[in-house]
């Protein structure tokens, strides 16, 4: 059994979707590593209006000094010992994520955590740069992917059934752009790792995608 899993892959992919039924069925641990991402701005954007500054690397860079972000096994997130689990899921929160993890700063602090959580194994872990940057050694490599059309209609889907307002056009747009910068930046961008299983969500429901990892992983 493969004692370390590694997913990455675009926004709206389904990654922890999937992942976190792959955990709870092998009773493995889940790290969401967006949720870190996305804390990392949510304390970037109080802090600059209270400080009314811009995001220089400089000021992100003292801002994550000693920034404590804990996630707990029922999937709560926790910034600064106070819970963020669902701040941390709005639109100003996912461009501010995808804008500070081209900090060198950023990533270098949160993959440091990423890999501590890792060590003890039994983990399934997804983000963008997990195969191939923070567990290059990963026992299973996934990279989970699907086209912009399908991406923006699932999470046009998910908003609606919770009876938020949607723009399927304005979200097609949002996942773009963060494809754009994720994939594009300088360091530790989304890429997938040569070893890494190429599955194209599509055309797939979350079951199959659910099965094949477990097919994989055993
Ligand atoms: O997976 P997510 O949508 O919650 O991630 C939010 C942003 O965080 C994403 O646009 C890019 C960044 N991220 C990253 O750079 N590296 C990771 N391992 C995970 C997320």
């Amino acid at each position: 059994m493969k004692k370390i899993i590694a997913v990455d892959g675009p926004a709206g992919a389904g990654k922890s979707t999937v992942s976190k039924i792959v955990a709870a069925r092998l009773g493995y641990t889940y790290i969401d590593t967006g949720a870190m991402y996305r804390a990392v701005a949510l304390k970037c954007n109080a802090q600059c209006v209270m400080r009314n500054a811009q995001w220089t690397e400089e000021f992100v860079a003292e801002v994550v000094q000693d920034i404590e972000i804990k996630l707990d096994t029922s999937e709560k997130v926790f910034l600064d010992g106070r819970e963020v689990t669902k701040e941390i899921r709005t639109p100003e929160v996912s461009r501010g994520a995808s804008d500070v993890a081209k900090f060198g700063v950023v990533r270098k602090k949160l993959t440091e955590l990423q890999r501590e959580m890792a060590v003890q194994g039994s983990v399934i872990m997804d983000g963008r740069d997990i195969g191939t940057q923070v567990l290059p050694n990963a026992d299973l490599k996934i990279f989970l992917t699907a086209s912009v059309e399908e991406r923006a209609r699932r999470r046009f889907e998910e908003l609606k059934e919770k009876n938020f307002a949607a723009d399927f056009e304005q979200i097609k747009k949002e996942i773009s752009l963060r494809d754009k910068q994720d994939s594009e930046r300088e360091i530790a961008p989304l890429a997938k790792a040569e070893d890494a299983v190429l599955l194209d969500s599509t055309s797939l429901t979350i079951e199959q995608v659910v099965t094949e990892i477990l097919r994989l992983a055993r």
